[in-house]
């Protein structure tokens, strides 16, 4: 199943509702989390088939600190299990994994196990997947903004350089978001200034490859505009804000 696709999109993923899949069942949280990793897997196969070049997973946000102690060791826990059972399997199917947010509250020996997997999976061209981690998009964007050179005026293009995994393709073009929220929760705000939006009552950790192909074509029967008429963008003739102004 692999007829790579022609596009070359950056899907966006809040994976949500992994508490609510587990309570379903009468077990603990954290069996909703374990599963969540089987959905990442299932979505990480499907994607580049999918037209998908690179897939932005919300793992943990910044917000997420304020759960309880023990959930968030349980899903560092995880994380770190993930990290040490898959990379060797991402590094030969060509998925490069990268790892955006803060780096310096993750719990002891986590952030050299990153950039350990980061290294491996360097040289993956099939698809790149973004994992986001003690992340929050007002934090990434007020960091970028700090950091931008004082000797210049600052341009919507310097700022997405600044950004985390920023520069080109970094923009999104779907945001899909399970468990039936329809809410942003600070992922991406400034990547998704463009992006389609698509909600799922699915659970994550039931959602599949059939869900992520659904989703797609929801995304290929939109029109995007991009503030013009014509799907493409702009029309040939198109309006300056000088030119209209002026009549
Ligand atoms: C998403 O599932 C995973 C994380 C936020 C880490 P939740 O843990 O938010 O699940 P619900 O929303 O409580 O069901
Ligand atoms: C957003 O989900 C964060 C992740 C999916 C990692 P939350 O479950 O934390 O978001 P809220 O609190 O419902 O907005
Ligand atoms: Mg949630």
């Amino acid at each position: 199943m692999q007829s790579s696709g022609t596009s070359r999109l950056h899907v966006g993923i809040i994976m949500d509702g992994n508490g609510r899949w587990a309570a379903a069942r009468g077990l603990p949280r954290y069996a909703g989390h374990r599963a969540g990793a089987g959905a990442v897997r299932r979505a990480i196969e499907a994607a580049p088939g999918l037209g998908i070049a690179t897939l932005t997973l919300f793992a943990f946000s910044s917000d997420n600190w304020r759960r309880p102690r023990d959930e968030v060791r349980a899903l560092f826990g995880l994380l770190r299990r993930y990290l040490r059972s898959e990379v060797a399997q991402l590094a030969e199917t060509g998925v490069r994994l990268s790892i955006i947010g803060r780096r310096d509250r993750l719990p002891d020996g986590l952030a050299a196990e990153i950039a350990r997997a980061e290294g491996l999976t360097a040289g993956g061209r099939r698809l790149h997947v973004r994992v986001a981690l003690d992340y929050s998009a007002r934090d990434q964007i007020l960091r970028a903004v700090a950091a931008a050179p004082r000797d210049a005026a600052l341009t919507a293009e310097t700022l997405s350089r600044l950004l985390d995994g920023g520069g080109p393709g970094a923009d999104v073009d779907l945001l899909i978001r399970t468990s039936g929220e329809q809410r942003l929760s600070d992922f991406l705000l400034w990547e998704c200034a463009y992006a389609e939006l698509h909600f799922t009552p699915r659970l994550w950790p039931d959602f599949g490859q059939a869900d992520l192909a659904l989703a797609m074509q929801d995304f290929h029967g939109r029109q995007r505009r991009f503030g013009g008429l014509s799907p493409a963008g702009t029309a040939g003739d198109a309006a300056t804000p000088a030119r209209a102004a002026a009549g």
